[in-house]
């Protein structure tokens, strides 16, 4: 059996007040419709479809790279419609999964069971994902006869007073077989209080056709919840942020509170992993055993080895950090830093494309730009590696051993050697060999003839 997924997303969204379509509107950091894709490409479809309409190449550049088509739908005629704008290119002997690109928390089990019940009984061809709601308003209500056997969905909008008192509304999810929906789709007329082209139509039509209709529900409501303004998207974004902290506290990681912390990605995690409040996490990040996080850090694709401590209001944004590393408060490591084992940058510390080893430490007031520390090196509160002349960037190298004195310019390129010592205040612009000291500032003179000037 092949499957095909259809995923609607040519709506505007007006509710969003925004000129990004809704469907790239970010959940933890990933466009909404891009979360409905990835959980329907577990499920290896054949094709996946995407309607569009509003914003067309803006949505078409999000997902072409996931390998998904888009459709034109040059008018939003209806959910119906939309669906039909896809069947072209849909083998006739597939099952067909409909999605919606603003409702992106359908787990892809829920969507591989959905598409199972499409395919089972001899009766079967049609399943419908339904949930129960306490304030059913503005959907479309699932009609069942005395026997509880569906009969149609009613949208709110045509629902009499009797229909508006049912709880059990449509998610609009469904998977059907593409043969049905081909029969059903051109039959499906307009004449309703939106004046539109009903998908649920072929509910009612499944049960002329004497089609069983199978459906599920979801386990949480917000698997089907779908997102029309900003508030529904907070909601929904802290609510799946809360079930990723969930997660992680089973897996043992301690977060100081569940409610205060943010995964925009990924995070793989050892044993004994303590997590202070406000940290964001973004991207791919690798924690190891043992690692402390101190509150409102930010860190983005890192890995943090065993025993490291990041201390509060730290940025670490694509670095490798060794063992029993520590970090801040308020440190900022750029793309391309590496710490080795034991290495320390403290606060108001900028590192890009550098390299940290074994034991060095950079404890105050530094920027280290394209450079290479040895081991067990000093480098002094106020250093700065003049790395760029205004048009080009260059390297400094600074061997094992090397002390850097306070409030000195290293300007690259240039080395300087093991075991070498930069006296503090000192300008750099000469390669220095090893055990040499090195002082590169004006020379102090005390004079005693001085008179202190008097108010005229
Ligand atoms: C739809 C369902 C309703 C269900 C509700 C769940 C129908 C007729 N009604 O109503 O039963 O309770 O969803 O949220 O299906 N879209 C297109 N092209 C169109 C029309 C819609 O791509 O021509 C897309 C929209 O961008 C949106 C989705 O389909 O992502 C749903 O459309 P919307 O107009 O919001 O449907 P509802 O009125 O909410
Ligand atoms: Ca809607």
């Amino acid at each position: 059996m092949s499957l095909e997924v259809i995923i609607l997303a040519a709506g505007k969204g007006t509710r969003m007040c925004s000129d990004i379509p809704k469907v790239l509107h970010p959940l933890a950091g990933k466009p909404m419709l891009v979360h409905a894709v990835e959980q329907a490409q577990k499920l290896m479809p054949t094709h996946t479809h995407i309607i569009v309409g509003h914003r067309a190449e803006q949505v078409e550049t999000v997902v072409k790279p996931l390998g998904a088509t888009c459709v034109p739908q040059e008018q939003q005629l209806g959910t119906g419609h939309a669906v039909a704008q896809a069947m072209p290119m849909v083998e006739n002997d597939a099952t067909v999964l409909v999605l919606y690109g603003d409702v992106p928390l359908v787990p892809a089990t829920l969507m591989q069971q959905l598409t199972r019940l499409a395919g089972q009984p001899k009766q079967g061809g049609l399943a419908i994902l339904t949930v129960t709601l306490n304030d059913a308003t503005g959907y479309g209500r699932i009609v069942r006869d005395n026997q509880g056997a569906i009969q149609a969905i009613v949208e709110h909008k045509d629902a009499n007073s009797e229909q508006l008192q049912i709880k059990e509304i449509n998610t609009g999810i469904l998977a059907a077989k593409a043969s049905l929906l081909n029969a059903w789709l051109p039959r499906i007329e307009s004449n309703n209080a939106q004046g539109e082209i009903y998908l649920t139509d072929i509910v009612a039509m499944a049960v002329a056709d004497g089609i069983d209709i199978n459906h599920l529900q979801p386990e949480f409501p917000q698997q089907t919840q779908g997102v029309n303004d900003r508030v529904q998207l907070a909601e929904l974004e802290r609510w799946y942020q809360r079930q990723q902290a969930n997660q992680l506290l089973r897996d043992g990681v301690q977060l100081a509170d569940p409610a205060r912390f943010d995964l925009r990605g990924e995070l793989t995690t050892g044993s004994d992993i303590y997590i202070d409040i406000n940290a964001i996490i973004e991207g791919k990040v690798q924690l190891e055993d043992g690692v402390h996080i101190g509150p409102n850090c930010h860190i983005k694709d890192a890995h943090i080895g065993a025993g490291t401590k990041i201390l509060a209001n730290s940025v670490i944004d694509q670095a490798k950090i060794a063992q029993h590393c520590n970090i801040g408060p308020f440190a900022r490591l750029r793309p391309g830093t590496v710490l080795e084992d034991g290495a320390k940058v403290g606060n108001f510390v900028e590192t890009k494309k550098t390299l940290l080893g074994k034991g060095s430490k950079a404890n105050h007031f530094t920027y280290l730009g394209d450079t290479v520390v040895g081991e067990r090196v000093n480098i002094g509160a106020g250093t700065i590696t003049c790395n760029y002349d205004g048009v080009n960037k260059f390297k400094t190298i600074i061997e094992d051993g090397a002390f850097i004195g306070s409030n000195s310019s290293i300007v690259a390129p240039v080395t300087i050697g093991a075991g070498a010592t930069v006296g503090a205040g000192s300008t750099i612009t000469k390669d220095v060999a090893d055990d040499n000291l090195a002082i590169a500032r004006g020379k102090q003179r005390n004079l005693a003839s001085w008179a202190k000037p008097v108010k005229s």
